[in-house]
C-alpha cells in the first residue's frame, strides 16, 4: 500500500507524517511537496517525496501515480482553492487513488460562515468522484489563539473579540494524529467526522489559561477592532498578525466552530488532550 501525504511541509503535514511513521512502515509512505529545495528535510527525516503543486494538474497527476490512499491536506491560498483542490480531486480520481482522507471544516455543507465555502465545494467533488473518503471536519486550531494567549501570559490581560461564541480547540498535532490513523487504513473511519475538542467560549479558554499560568487574568471581551488594537500596542504584535488573530476571534464569536464533536477518543484511539495539558504544550515553558 501507498500513502501520500499533501501540505507536508506544513504543520499539520509535519505532524501527520510522524504519526504515520508510528502506524506503517515507512516505505509505504509519500510525501508532497513543492520544490525539490522545500522537500529537502523530508529526504532529510527518510521519506520518499513527490513534487507537485495544486496549481498543476499535470504534476499532481505524476505525483499520484502509484499512490492507493490520500491524505489531502487542504490549501493554506485562501482565493485559490477551489481551482486548486479541484485539480486534486480530478488527479486522484485519473490516477485511480482508492480513499482520500481530507481536512475539512465544521458542518462544511450546511455551514454558512465563509470559511466553509471552499470546504463545501472540495466535499461535494469528492463525493462526487465516487472516490471513498473520510472529511475530517477539523474544529479550531488553538495555535490560531497564539496572538492572544502569548499577548494575555506577557500583560496580564486577556483580550478578545469572540463575544459568547464557542470553539473546539484542539491541538493541531492531534487532528494531524486523527488523520493519520484515517489515511493509514488500519482503522474504521466514517465518511464524515466531526473533529474537535469540547465547546468553550474565550471566557472558559481564559480561564482554563489562568489555571495552567497561576497567573490572575483581566478578561476583556470587545469588538475586533479594540482587540486588535491591544495586540499591536500592548504585547508589540504587527498589524496584519494582530489583525489575523482578532478575526480569528470573529470566526468563533458568528456561531460556525460551535460544533460539537464526534467521539474523538474511538478515532484518536486515546482521548484528545484537555484544554488545559493542550496550553501547557504550546504556551507554557
Ligand atoms: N482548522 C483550523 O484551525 C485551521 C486554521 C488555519 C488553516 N487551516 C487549514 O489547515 C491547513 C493545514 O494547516 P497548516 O497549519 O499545516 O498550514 P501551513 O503550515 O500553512 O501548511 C500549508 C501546506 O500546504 C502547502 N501548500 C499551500 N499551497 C499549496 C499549493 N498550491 N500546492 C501544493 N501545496 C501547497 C504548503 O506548502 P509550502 O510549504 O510550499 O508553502 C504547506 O505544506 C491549511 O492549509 C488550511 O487549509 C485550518
Amino acid at each position: 500500500m501507498s500513502i501520500l501525504v499533501t501540505g507536508a511541509t506544513g504543520g499539520f503535514g509535519t505532524y501527520a507524517l510522524a504519526a504515520l511513521k508510528d502506524l506503517i512502515s515507512q516505505d509505504e509512505i509519500f510525501a508532497l511537496a513543492r520544490s525539490e529545495e522545500k522537500a529537502a528535510s523530508l529526504k532529510e527525516k527518510g521519506f520518499s517525496v513527490k513534487i507537485a503543486t495544486y496549481d498543476d494538474p499535470k504534476s499532481l497527476e505524476q505525483a499520484f501515480h502509484g499512490i492507493d490512499r490520500l491524505l489531502f491536506v487542504s490549501s493554506s491560498e485562501i482565493g485559490s482553492r477551489q481551482p486548486q483542490h479541484k485539480n486534486v480531486i480530478d488527479a486522484a480520481k485519473k490516477a485511480g487513488i482508492s480513499y482520500i482522507a481530507y481536512t475539512s471544516f465544521g458542518k462544511a455543507n450546511t455551514s454558512t460562515s465563509p470559511l466553509a465555502q471552499d470546504h463545501a465545494y472540495t466535499e461535494k467533488l469528492i463525493l462526487e468522484s465516487g472516490i471513498d473518503h473520510t472529511f475530517l471536519r477539523n474544529n479550531w486550531y488553538l495555535e490560531n489563539e497564539g496572538g492572544i494567549i502569548t499577548a494575555a501570559l506577557k500583560t496580564g490581560k486577556f483580550v478578545h473579540a469572540g463575544g459568547e461564541g464557542k470553539a473546539g480547540w484542539g491541538l493541531k498535532r492531534e487532528f494531524a494524529e486523527l488523520a493519520a490513523r484515517a489515511v493509514s487504513g488500519k482503522f474504521d473511519f466514517p465518511s464524515i467526522l466531526e473533529v474537535g475538542g469540547p465547546l468553550l467560549t474565550y471566557q472558559e479558554l481564559a480561564e482554563a489559561l489562568e489555571n495552567v499560568s497561576g497567573k490572575k487574568l483581566e478578561i476583556t471581551s470587545t469588538d475586533a477592532d479594540t482587540a486588535s488594537q491591544f495586540l499591536q500596542d500592548s504585547a508589540g504584535f504587527p498589524k496584519e498578525a494582530a489583525e489575523y488573530f482578532a478575526s480569528a476571534q470573529e470566526i468563533v464569536k458568528s456561531g460556525s466552530l460551535a460544533v460539537e464533536p464526534d467521539d474523538m477518543e474511538k478515532y484518536l484511539g486515546k482521548p484528545l488532550s484537555s484544554t488545559e495539558v493542550a496550553l501547557k504544550e504550546l504556551f507554557i515553558k
